[in-house]
């Protein structure tokens, strides 16, 4: 599915999104937090970290955080967010346009929350990045929109995977890689103008083993 969005430039599209918006609630996202909150803490990676909330969260647990988003502008206003937290020192944020490049390294944890775009975004490609960024041990987590929001008008929010079509795309080893949840979660949620509506999100996590 398209939108008139489509073709705009994704750097141009996500700076201009941060610049316009001032919605920061310092929150991490609840299906993070319940797929992480009972592991182990090690080191981190946060695909498409925003403004940081999921990434401070993950810090103040004691993860050793790598944050990456396309936007210079929210690495800005995160990095301001963690050094107001304390937490400066335990993230490491970094610019990366992720259809481009891509953070070296493995991770206990590697995290895709909401890592969605009107605009282009390899996305099936860099979540199959991220699954090859998992150390032996670790954790992929994704969190995402499965459907677009009830009050969308039809036709204007990009194509969301459901739950399985997500695993299927990730082409995992299942040698390697054990399911440990598969979530489809609906919850009330307010559109930027004020209306009440619904949401239908995913969780998965996989172990690799
Ligand atoms: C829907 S927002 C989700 C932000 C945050 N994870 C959250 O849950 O609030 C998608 C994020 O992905 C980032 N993003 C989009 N395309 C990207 C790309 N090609 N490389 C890196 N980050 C990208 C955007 O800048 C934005 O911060």
């Amino acid at each position: 599915m398209t939108t008139h969005q489509d073709h705009e430039d994704p750097t141009r599209f996500w700076e201009r999104f941060y610049a316009n918006r001032d919605r920061w609630s310092g929150k991490p996202n609840p299906a993070l937090v319940d797929e992480v909150d009972a592991l182990a803490p090690g080191t981190a990676l946060d695909l498409g970290c925003g403004e940081g909330a999921d990434a401070i969260w993950l810090a103040a647990k004691g993860w050793q955080v790598t944050a990456v988003d396309i936007s210079a502008h929210a690495i800005e206003r995160a990095t301001e967010h963690a050094w107001d937290a304390d937490l400066g020192d335990a993230i490491r944020w970094r610019r990366h346009d992720l259809s481009q490049t891509f953070p070296d390294g493995s991770f206990d944890l590697v995290s895709a929350c909401y890592l969605q775009s009107p605009v282009e975004l390899p996305r099936e490609r860099v979540l199959r990045d991220a699954a090859a960024a998992v150390a032996p041990g670790g954790r992929l987590v994704i969190v995402a929109h499965s459907a677009a929001p009830t009050w969308a008008e039809a036709g204007k929010h990009p194509w969301m995977p459901t739950a399985d079509e997500t695993l299927a795309s990730l082409e995992l080893d299942d040698e390697l890689w054990t399911l440990e949840t598969k979530r489809e979660i609906t919850r009330p949620a307010t559109s930027p103008t004020g209306e009440e509506g619904t949401r239908a999100d995913i969780a998965l996590r996989l172990r690799r083993d």
